[in-house]
């Protein structure tokens, strides 16, 4: 059942920022954890549940996540530098039928502010950037309002500049790396499914590029446990060089970010304002295919190049069930966004219908 999500699509990203987050998610009563039973790169956790990078813009969302019994929130992707969201709408229901297959997302998707099961939408932030030392005193605060076995993730990411050289590229995402550590998180994140240098792909297509990055994230912050968080991949020999890049620098992988489609209104005109925007990331039930693919390849991956990172599943979890096939599909751990969003009881459903997990 959907209920008044905890990010309000209606309202602008500061608005959500400010007041959010908005609904039952924010009512303050807690969803019973019990003792720590599992464990996820080191840290000892109650349920291999949580939020990924995005919808727990700062840390008032992370505490009503732990709160609510997500064990591992993410908190929303950070830069090294200050940086503006992209106009608003952010978020819109994406109607389509069925799985959100490679071939369907060439075409456009119509979108709406009617929201209803089973659950897709788009969402197209830019990834905004409070200035560092006010998203580090925020985060610094949140990492301390988890229970005994929960644990706050920390995203952070490059940002491209005009006229930035590749290797000043690298230099600004391990300064960000950096800057996320002080922040005391037992655990970083790396968001590669994010703008490469140079062309307009992303990082983690890029498995040159993505190696020099996670290899400067890894010398900027010491031992930290480093989760790389990517998108959806056709071929498996991508999928074996990611696999070898997280052996040798990283603890987890966690996929997918979005599947990317253009996106218009009912009169077929694009539906989020700005020249970069006719395409937007696809979230939920739609890419529930994908997140379970790359899930079910991860894990093969992992045994091939002999290595034993975590992998996190992610994309389209949004009724307790999903929650079992991804753990079928070899998840380590499960991450939920556009579920949670619309339904803040989402953790304790899952854990009452599977209490082992
Ligand atoms: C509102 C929203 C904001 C997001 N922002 C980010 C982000 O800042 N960094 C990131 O790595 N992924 C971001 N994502 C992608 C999610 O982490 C996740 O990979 C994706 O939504 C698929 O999961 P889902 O189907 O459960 O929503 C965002 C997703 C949503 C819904």
């Amino acid at each position: 059942m959907l209920r008044t999500p905890f990010y309000d699509p209606l309202k602008t990203y500061e608005d959500n920022y400010e007041h959010g987050p908005f609904g039952d998610f924010a009512d303050d009563s807690e969803v019973a954890i019990g003792e720590p039973a599992f464990d996820f790169l080191g840290e000892k956790i109650t349920y291999p549940l949580g939020i990924p990078a995005g919808p727990l813009l700062n840390g008032k969302y992370v505490t009503a996540a732990f709160k609510k019994g997500f064990d591992v929130p993410v908190y929303k992707t950070v830069r090294a530098t200050e940086f503006p969201c992209h106009p608003f709408p952010n978020v819109l229901s994406v109607k389509v039928d069925g799985d959100l297959t490679l071939e369907k997302a060439m075409k456009p998707l119509t979108a709406d502010n009617i929201y209803s099961e089973p659950l897709s939408i788009t969402n197209s932030f830019g990834v905004p950037s409070r200035p560092v030392p006010t998203w580090q005193s925020d985060a610094t605060k949140a990492v301390k309002t988890a229970r005994k076995g929960q644990v706050m993730v920390m995203s952070f990411m490059g940002t491209v500049k005009e006229n930035q050289t590749a290797d000043e590229f690298v230099a600004d995402f391990a300064k960000a790396a950096e800057f996320a550590a002080a922040t005391k998180a037992k655990i970083l994140e790396a968001n590669l499914s994010c703008p490469n240098i140079g062309n307009e792909g992303l990082v983690c297509y890029n498995l040159d590029m993505t190696r020099k990055v996670v290899s400067a994230i890894r010398g900027a912050i010491g031992a930290l446990p480093l989760i790389l968080k990517v998108g959806y991949y056709k071929d498996d020999e991508s999928i074996e060089e990611l696999a070898g890049i997280a052996k040798d620098y990283a603890q987890a992988i966690c996929a997918i970010n979005t599947v990317a489609a253009p996106i218009v209104d009912k009169d077929g005109n694009q539906a989020l304002p700005g020249k970069i925007r006719l395409k937007s990331g696809v979230c939920g039930h739609a890419i529930k295919w994908a997140g379970l693919d790359m899930t079910r390849r991860l894990a093969k991956a992992r045994a091939k190049v002999d290595s034993a990172f975590a992998v996190v599943g992610c994309g389209g979890l949004t009724v307790p069930e999903d929650f079992k096939e991804f753990r079928d599909a070899g998840a380590d751990l499960v991450m939920t966004a556009t579920g949670a969003m619309w339904n803040p009881y989402l953790a304790k459903e899952i854990r009452e219908r599977y209490p082992n997990a």
